[in-house]
């Protein structure tokens, strides 16, 4: 020890303050553990400070005005004016302010000791910290690393934060740009391509794939695929960027496609093309752990070594923040001795698109690539009151199930307000709930949970408010 080194004890250091970091942390403090949280930036990670919540206020925002417009064939017209984007940004701004000081008070509340700097292992069971406090040494029994991901930059082509953006870029933007060019039709890309789209701004999508969301079946990105169309998205899927222009009216890109190569030029140009664990300079070498690549785990969420845990986007796909904090609950409970596993039946995730797609536990194909003859129910929206009634008729609810046992194995539900609709899904899965469980369960009229209901009926054979067509699902 260096004369002057400040030199702490824990039982637990949490490294990072996201979701998995900050959920870990209040859990284990309220199991009655010593906690110390070390974050080097602010409190909520990426999710809070640069993705979820900002990304939430302009979703939402875009999908207010943009059905707002729609009144007028209701005989409901508003005045249109010219969106001042400042507005939305620090409404933003103040949103995430408030849910970061949430935090900082339930970690406060808890007796978390938060300390602002960069931690990196220097051995099993210690870590040093550089930070506005100077360097201090911390001794731990256990330590969880939840230092997250960043977001790649594709070969050859680097963010300038002007021109070339990451997606934290795009909520702190001034003005909706003319034309704004998204490279990568994923998660992000959709998402935030809708939104500027609902606003009123042109959009590009480039995409190196032959589909955009690749990783979701094609018959649930397809009223996504139409929306998009409507909004005028220009979508280039089996696009390879070749090289790229700045210039002072733009940015523009010589693609490599199918058959040829293209141009686009645009004001702005956003890259999500996925993202990378943070694993560099947090000491994972000086204890002999790899190094590169996501951090591996085992259900207790133990890395290699018994004394360290690691929790959310670092310990690798999927990246969701859900995860991470399911994660970093039962990592506390792990540190405090109790016996738990991360082992969910099912881990539903959102697409935020227009409409949401929401999905959880298995794929119809990946139902079927396990050998399970599956029974497949499918209601319509647009067969529903409720949802006609709230002019959003565009999607359906789908359930799979075992088809001898008729019990549930995954399902989907495309349309609006499916991000909350899909709970009922997964606390289906997680009780291991049937087809009837489903169709049996009442269901409050009129509302879009009633489309669960129904799906689960026609996936019985007995389907209420729709009429089976030979040789397709229930429609
Ligand atoms: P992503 O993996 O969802 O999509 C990236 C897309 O970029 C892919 O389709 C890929 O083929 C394409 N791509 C890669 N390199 C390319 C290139 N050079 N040119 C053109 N296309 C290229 O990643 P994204 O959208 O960056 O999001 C990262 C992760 O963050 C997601 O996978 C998800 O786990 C998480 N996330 C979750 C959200 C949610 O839960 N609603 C929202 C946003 C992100």
């Amino acid at each position: 020890m260096v004369v002057g080194e400040i030199v702490h004890h824990s039982d637990l250091l949490v490294i990072g303050g996201g979701p998995g970091g900050y959920v870990a942390a209040l859990h284990a403090a309220g199991l009655g553990l010593d906690v110390t949280l070390v974050e080097r930036h602010r409190l909520g990670g990426v999710c809070l400070q640069h993705g979820c919540i900002p990304s939430k206020a302009w979703i939402s925002a875009a999908a207010d005005y943009h059905r707002a417009q729609g009144l007028a064939e209701l005989g409901l017209p508003l005045e249109r004016g010219e969106p001042d984007i400042r507005r939305l940004r620090d409404f933003t701004r103040q949103t995430v302010e408030r849910l970061t000081n949430g935090v900082a008070t339930l970690l406060k509340a808890r007796h978390v000791h938060v300390v602002q700097g960069t931690a990196r292992l220097i051995g099993p069971t210690s870590a040093e910290v550089e930070g506005p406090e100077g360097r201090q040494i911390h001794h731990f029994r256990h330590a969880i690393l939840a230092t997250g991901s960043r977001a790649l930059e594709p070969e050859g082509l680097k963010a300038d934060q002007k021109q070339v953006i990451l997606p934290r870029g795009f909520f702190e933007l001034e003005a909706l740009p003319d034309h704004l060019v998204i490279v990568g039709a994923g998660y992000i890309g959709v998402e935030l391509g809708m939104a500027a789209a609902r606003l009123g701004g042109r959009v590009t999508m480039i995409e190196a794939l032959p589909r955009a969301l690749s990783g979701l079946s094609p018959s649930l990105v397809e009223p996504v695929l139409r929306r998009m169309k409507q909004l005028g998205i220009e979508l280039r899927l089996g696009a390879r960027i070749e090289s790229v222009q700045r210039g002072a009216g733009g940015v523009g890109l010589s693609l490599a496609v199918e058959g040829g190569k293209a141009e686009v030029s645009g004001d702005v140009v956003l890259l999500a093309v996925g993202r990378r664990p943070n694993v560099e300079e947090i000491g994972l070498e000086a204890v002999g752990l790899p190094a590169e690549g996501f951090i591996a785990v085992d259900e207790q969420l133990r890395t290699a070594l018994p004394s360290i845990l690691a929790v959310g986007d670092v310990t690798g796909p999927p990246l969701l923040a859900h995860r991470a904090e399911a994660q970093g609950r039962v990592a506390a409970e792990v540190a405090a001795g109790r016996p738990a596993a991360f082992a969910p039946q099912a881990m539903p995730a959102v697409v935020y698109s227009d409409p949401e797609i929401a999905v959880a536990g298995l794929s119809f194909e990946q139902a079927e690539a396990l050998g399970h003859k599956v029974a497949r129910g499918r209601f319509p929206l647009r067969a529903l009151g409720r949802a006609l009634a709230g002019r959003a008729g565009d999607g359906f609810a789908e359930v799979y199930a075992d088809e001898a046992s008729g019990v549930l194995l995954g399902g989907a539900i495309v349309g609006e307000h499916a991000s909350d609709l899909v709970s009922e899904l997964v606390l289906a899965l997680e009780m291991g709930a049937t087809l009837e469980d489903i169709a049996d369960t009442v269901h409050p009229h009129p509302t879009f949970s009633e489309a669960w209901g129904e799906a689960a009926l026609a996936g019985l054979g007995q389907p209420l408010h729709t009429v089976r067509q030979e040789g397709s699902p229930w429609v």
